[in-house]
């Protein structure tokens, strides 16, 4: 196979400080909210799509159950115009202890190389919105920074857009609990979600919530991007706690552990918020100059735990 029968893209992974957490439309993947994350600059998908027999998924060397990428590549088909089957080969540098969506960085980077490899010439915006039908999260992580994807009312008008804020030294500090509950993929327990009583109120309070972090986002008030940020977090997973059809958590005990020791933080003074996704590992928001002795703080108090520092990314990338 020679080099000019294949495309490669990069995509890095996105962190929701405004969570997506259900479906409007499933089939076409409507959220029911909007939601705004940061591209994160340490994890990222590289995918490159070739030339095959049949759609085929190679993940880090590892052949993959190809089942949800070829009904995604079918979709592209259907949308753009047909093309003969691909082996996609994906790296993926998302540790999957840290907790962040890996579907995001790989669906957008699968989206950008099938796109280029077609030749097709479509901007951002456009690859957003079909990288919609792969995986929600994956709408957001085209753009450099902050992102928004406004949940639209249909097909045409639900994709993400870059959200323009002054440079604002915001850093993650990423605690890499490991995962000892059963896991609940993000759609399941979407699902499960919507069926608390509480539902209503999440999708109301959330969209205040979008327009109170704009405003912090704008004003370089990182401490209200915290606050906001947590409370959201917070109010997404008590929505499981609640749901009617069998109620669950992400939570394991030293998720509790360090969300505690978020609140010392705060107490001793340090800007540090929470956040967390479809999984145990917490998220802390700070800003770059205090994220290691955040790091340090915490690596003390939990010796089995491992922790990163991630910053705000860049955009898609193409090799
Ligand atoms: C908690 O994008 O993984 O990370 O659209 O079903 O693939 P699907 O869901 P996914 O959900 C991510 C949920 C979240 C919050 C967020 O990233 O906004």
């Amino acid at each position: 196979m020679t080099e000019s029968t294949g495309q490669t893209a990069i995509a890095h992974t996105n962190i929701a400080l405004i969570k997506y957490w259900g479906k409007a439309d499933p089939a076409l993947n409507l959220p029911t909210t909007s939601s705004l994350s940061l591209t994160l600059n340490e994890y990222f998908t590289k995918t490159r799509v070739e030339e095959a027999a049949e759609d085929t998924l190679l993940i880090n060397d590892l052949p993959q159950d190809s089942q949800r990428v070829h009904d995604f590549l079918n979709v592209l088909r259907e949308e753009k115009g047909d093309f003969s089957p691909v082996k996609v080969i994906s790296e993926n540098k998302v540790p999957l202890s840290a907790g962040l969506a890996s579907s995001a960085s790989s669906f957008a980077a699968l989206t950008a190389a099938v796109a280029k490899y077609n030749g097709w010439d479509l901007s951002l915006e456009e690859l957003s919105r079909l990288a919609r039908r792969g995986s929600g999260s994956a709408t957001r992580s085209f753009f450099p920074g902050f992102a928004i994807w406004e949940k639209g009312s249909n097909d045409h008008d639900s994709f993400a857009h870059e959200f323009n804020v002054p440079d604002l030294p915001i850093a993650l500090v990423v605690c890499k609990i490991s995962g000892t509950i059963k896991k609940v993929s993000s759609s399941d327990g979407m699902r499960r979600a919507q069926t608390s009583p509480d539902y209503d109120q999440w999708v109301a309070e959330s969209a205040k919530q979008l327009d109170e972090m704009k405003q912090a986002l704008s004003q370089s008030d990182l401490d209200r991007v915290g606050q906001l940020a947590e409370a959201n977090a917070l109010a997404m997973h008590d929505l499981n706690l609640t749901a009617t059809d069998r109620r669950f958590t992400y939570f394991n005990q030293n998720t509790m552990k360090v969300f505690e020791q978020v609140k010392v933080l705060r107490e001793k003074g340090y800007l540090a918020y929470a956040t967390m996704d479809a999984g145990p590992n917490v998220k802390i928001i700070t800003n770059q100059e205090q994220a290691p002795a955040i790091k340090d703080f915490l690596a003390e108090r939990f010796r089995k735990i491992q922790f990163d520092i991630a910053t705000p990314g860049p955009g898609i990338s193409y090799e």
